[in-house]
């Protein structure tokens, strides 16, 4: 209901809906952040990632920049903290060594911001100044700080020492789903202009034409990435870019992050605990780099951008491009593997109330889908309501990924919603399927 929904309440569902999802998304802070001791807060886990008490304040920080000072006009909580949770100015590896806020000082900050933010809630005007329409500063504000969770859940991942997340293990398959599914050539609405709670990157809709390709109805998986491995395909630079295979070698990649042989096979460190790679889960952990190379090995490329989100969003019957693969209603649990209910991919199967009308699968959830394309703004794209947000990572060094992973909020994901990282980065929930050009035959109508 972030989504169209919004437009046809009125303001005090609009207002009731807000205040859920704030309240939500800080329950699954105070997981993150109460599942380890305060050494463990404070320590940095790997050079990557912020300490998880920094991750903490900056959502507080940011909560109070946009919603009681920007939205609410009103004094300062901490004005002297803002330029230590500037991303900006503070390079992660960095972070550590900053006075941060002692973990109950940052726990006190976030409490003393959202008492001010739900007083404004209850009188706030949803006028149509931007920021305010459909309470998009909100939405941006939930949207946030859920994305810090899902970065938090990778600091989890890379955390050394025993367990301290738990979670039932994700559904296991009930359908069967075809190798690939052959998109017809034609136009299709890309982005969007009337989702309220859409980023300024998703922003303006626009038609793309798109010959007719074929594209994998699942991600790639772990049985069929391990032949890759099994294949030499490490060893091969024929399968690798010229950058991917200097990565490769200076990095000494041989398998997904989070790999180690076992035996005759291998097992996947997730969380704290070994278990056996299973062969009909998702491969995830790899960088774009693998995820170009396997496909080169297996006779294919990666889709683009817009192959993605087409695969995802059209629908054969009306020609019109919905919110989520299965149409508009907001995912449940019966849809994909969002929210980190499950701590790791569902396997291939699992999801058929989740496909697209072409029949394919897990588009949204399970691993995010590194594309081809270099991250910029769509045809007439304007920053909104900050530049840093998207516009200063626009260019060739970063890759879009697409479709959000187990670790991602319902809040932070949908048809349209666009990640971005560089090639190299894996300790991302980051996966991939792949497509290939129709052939000539395929193509007739
Ligand atoms: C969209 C995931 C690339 O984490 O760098 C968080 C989201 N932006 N705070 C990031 C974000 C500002 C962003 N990604
Ligand atoms: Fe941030």
């Amino acid at each position: 209901m972030t989504g169209a929904t919004t437009r046809r309440t009125g303001p005090e569902q609009l207002r009731s809906r807000i205040a859920a999802e704030l309240e939500r998304t800080r329950a699954r802070t105070a997981l993150l952040t109460e599942a380890v001791d305060e050494a463990d807060l404070v320590r940095q886990h790997s050079p990557l990632m912020s300490p998880l008490v920094w991750d903490l304040a900056h959502v507080g920080n940011q909560e109070e920049l946009w919603l009681v000072r920007d939205v609410g006009g009103r004094e300062p909580v901490r004005r002297d903290i803002d330029d230590l949770y500037d991303a900006f100015k503070q390079p992660r590896r960095d972070r550590p060594a900053l006075p941060l806020l002692p973990p109950q000082e940052a726990r006190a900050y976030l409490h003393t911001v959202r008492d001010k933010v739900l007083d404004l809630l209850d009188r706030v005007a949803f006028t149509d100044r931007p920021l305010l329409a459909d309470g998009f500063a909100f939405g941006m504000i939930v949207q946030h700080e859920q994305q810090h969770d899902e970065t938090m859940l990778a600091t989890h991942q890379l955390r050394a020492g025993p367990a301290v997340l738990h979670a039932p293990p994700p559904p296991e398959p009930t359908a069967r789903v075809d190798a690939e599914v052959l998109v017809p050539a034609g136009e299709f609405t890309m982005g969007t202009d009337t989702d309220p709670w859409a980023l300024d990157n998703e922003r303006p809709a626009h038609r793309v034409h798109l010959p007719a390709y074929a594209i994998d109805a699942a991600p790639v998986t772990n049985g069929r990435y391990r032949e890759f491995i099994a294949d030499g395909g490490y060893e091969d630079p024929r399968w690798w870019s010229p950058a991917g295979w200097q990565h490769r070698q200076e990095a000494g990649l041989v398998a997904p992050m989070h790999w180690r042989r076992d035996g005759d096979g291998w097992a996947y460190r997730r969380f704290g605990r070994w278990a056996p790679v299973r062969d009909d889960e998702p491969v995830v952990h790899v960088c774009y780099h693998e995820a170009q190379a396997y496909a080169a090995w297996a006779g294919r490329r990666l889709p683009t951008e817009a192959e993605w989100e087409k695969a995802a969003r059209w629908d054969p019957v009306t020609g019109r491009s919905r919110r989520y693969p299965w149409g508009d209603d907001e995912p449940t649990a019966e849809h994909a593997n969002l929210g980190q209910r499950h701590l790791w991919p569902a396997p291939v199967g699992a999801y058929p109330a989740g496909a697209s009308p072409l029949g394919v699968h897990q588009l949204i959830g399970d691993v995010w889908e590194w594309t081809s394309t270099p991250f910029r703004g769509h045809p007439g794209f304007t920053a909104f309501p900050y530049r840093e947000y998207s516009e200063v990572f626009f260019g060739d060094e970063h890759r879009v990924l697409r479709g959000g992973s187990f670790g991602t909020d319902r809040a932070a994901c949908r048809g349209t919603f666009r990640n971005w990282d560089f090639p190299i980065r894996r300790q991302i929930f980051s996966g991939f399927r792949c497509a290939r050009d129709a052939r000539p035959e395929e193509s007739q109508p």
